[in-house]
């Protein structure tokens, strides 16, 4: 399955109220939503027909997301769905996330695109392939590392693999302590030394057991919830892959 199939199913599943792109180039992953909307890219140039409401801000992630109100366009400073594709660098993913996740619920789903490199090559910080992954992978792994709470499900999907993260922790207020650290020993000159499982995907769902989860029916339910959802219910709604 190609990674906008799967999010184009992430969209349908979960029912989102709000949606937010970082890395929008030609707009393929942004015209797949069908909600108020923010994309987010210093250098877009839009050639799908956008349909809804969006704002496209034309920044990168780390200006934007370091405004006073950065989400004043949506209806809800909550984003149910979003999509990290910007700069494939490890340490901007991850900042990424950490901006985003300060405006989820635990009901909330993060989507990282090329989150599993084909060769060492595709995953050089410099890039010198057509696909590029970078070496974003590392920032799944910082996840699991530093936040074990967080549901971290790589999915194998073509070309080159995503990363979905279920019941994020808003109350981590978009700081993780070991950041500094973890730069330290995580960035590396090219050639990275990518972990076989990333290389062989032997941790990775295939896309079609992980859309048929039940748990993808619950989010909208969850989020109706008048006295909001814990972690602990959406894990729950997903056992059946996290085991
Ligand atoms: C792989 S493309 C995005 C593709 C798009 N999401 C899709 O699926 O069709 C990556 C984009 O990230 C943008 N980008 C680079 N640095 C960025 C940053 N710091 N913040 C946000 N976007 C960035 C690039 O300009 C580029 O358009």
């Amino acid at each position: 399955m190609r990674r906008h199939e799967f999010l184009q199913a992430m969209h349908e599943l979960t029912r989102p109220r709000t949606y937010v792109e970082t890395g929008v180039h030609y707009g393929e992953s942004l015209t797949l939503s069908r909600v108020p909307s923010i994309g987010i890219d210093p250098d877009f140039s839009i050639r799908r027909e956008l349909l809804g409401d969006m704002q496209l801000a034309r920044t990168t992630s780390d200006e934007f997301f370091a405004r006073a109100r950065p989400l004043a366009h949506l209806p809800t400073t909550v984003i149910d769905l979003a999509f990290i594709d910007g700069m494939h660098l490890a340490e901007y993913a991850l900042r990424d996330y950490l901006a985003l996740e300060r405006f989820t619920a635990a009901t909330s789903v993060v989507v990282f695109d090329d989150m599993l490199p084909r060769s060492i090559d595709e995953a050089a910080r410099h890039r010198h392939t057509g696909p590029w992954t970078g070496d974003i992978y590392k920032a799944a792994q910082a996840l699991r590392d530093f936040c074990p709470e967080l549901i971290v499900l790589e999915v194998d999907t073509t070309p080159t693999g995503l990363v979905v993260v279920l019941a994020p922790d808003a109350s981590r207020g978009g700081v993780l302590p070991q950041y500094d650290a973890w730069l330290d020993v995580a960035l590396e000159p090219d050639p990275q030394r990518v972990p076989d499982e990333v290389l062989r995907r032997t941790r990775a769902l295939d896309p079609e057991r992980l859309l048929a989860s039940p748990g993808w029916r619950q989010l909208p339910m969850l989020r109706r919830r008048r006295r909001g959802v814990d972690r602990a219910a959406v894990r729950a709604a997903f056992a059946d892959v996290v085991g």
